[in-house]
């Protein structure tokens, strides 16, 4: 199903960047759409903020809770009667050092990062499933999900999971009519490098690590290239035209292609050097 006219949407993390951006999108191919965040007011302000707010509803969801996506996913059918496209998008960031870092902080990026996709996979996977329309869902990882650098260990770790899984997921969804994406973005000018500051390890010991890595150059270098970055609706473009051309990941990064083939190559060396100690190569 790559026809995004007329079909019901479901967007987590609608009510800033990306999630915004895609809902403006997804309402100017004629989509309706069911707008979920945490934040009530930020909801609300950006439904305002829409041109054509009628087509759109709005339910306050957290992501890393399962019972409350199963709510909103009932707020949903509720609304609109179906749902076709599943924009599984809410998603934080998290900075710090190897052996730094709070295990509050761990769970808590997990959980909304990649619970979050999961939950909101198993919830509406057979509720697409009931109606025979087929639909589409897109996860949004990261480049961090394909390539690494250093200070955002437990980012890398939680967008590796959200990349494999929907690898998994699109072989395992084609034949219900359920395609997958996976949006994996670049530099896009956004408010997330500052949803480290919400997370439960903010006052702990590993949180003042943290409150220092954030002055550090690193961590300047990369808050200054999201602010520098792509606009949210020029990826929420490439998004719509990459679900319509059923891809499986939407890049946006120039810069990638080498890193990318460094990655793979040194897993190959690997690979080969493991089955000659084996004897089969
Ligand atoms: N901006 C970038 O450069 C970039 C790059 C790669 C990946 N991403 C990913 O894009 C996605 C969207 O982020 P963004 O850049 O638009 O950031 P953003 O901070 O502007 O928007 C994220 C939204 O998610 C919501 N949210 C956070 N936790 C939530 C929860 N538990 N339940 C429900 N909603 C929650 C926030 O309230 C916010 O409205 C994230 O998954 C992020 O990791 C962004």
């Amino acid at each position: 199903m790559t026809n995004i006219a007329n079909k019901t949407a479901f967007v987590t993390g609608a009510a800033s960047g990306i999630g915004l951006a895609l809902t403006k999108a997804l309402l100017a191919r004629g989509a309706k759409v069911m707008m979920a965040d945490m934040n009530a007011e930020g909801l609300k302000a950006a439904q305002a903020g829409l041109n054509n707010p009628e087509n759109t509803a709005t339910v306050v969801c957290d992501v890393a809770d399962a019972a409350s996506v199963q709510a909103a996913a009932k707020a949903t059918i509720d609304r609109f009667g179906k749902a076709h496209l599943i924009f599984n998008n809410a998603g934080v960031s998290l900075a710090g050092r190897p052996g730094q870092i709070d295990l509050k902080d761990w769970h808590w990026i997990t959980d909304i990062n990649l619970m979050g996709v999961v939950y909101g996979c198993e919830t509406f996977i057979p509720l697409i499933a009931s109606h025979g329309e087929g639909g589409h869902i897109i996860n949004t990882a990261s480049m961090a999900g394909h390539v690494t650098t250093s200070g955002m260990g437990p980012y890398f770790a939680t967008k590796f999971a959200v990349v494999g899984y929907s690898e998994a997921l699109r072989v395992e969804l084609a034949r219900a009519d359920i395609g997958v994406s996976c949006l994996c973005p670049t530099w896009v000018t956004t408010n997330i490098h500052n949803t480290s500051d919400k997370s439960p390890g903010a006052e702990s010991t590993g949180g003042k690590n943290r409150a220092k890595f954030k002055t550090s150059k690193p961590y300047l270098a990369i808050k200054e290239l999201i602010e520098n970055g792509m606009s949210p609706d020029d990826y929420a473009q490439l998004t719509m035209t990459s679900i319509e051309a059923n891809r499986l990941h939407v890049f946006n990064d120039p810069q990638a292609r080498q890193e990318m083939i460094n990655r793979h190559e040194a897993n190959l060396a690997d690979y080969d050097a493991c089955l000659s100690d084996l004897g089969m190569a």
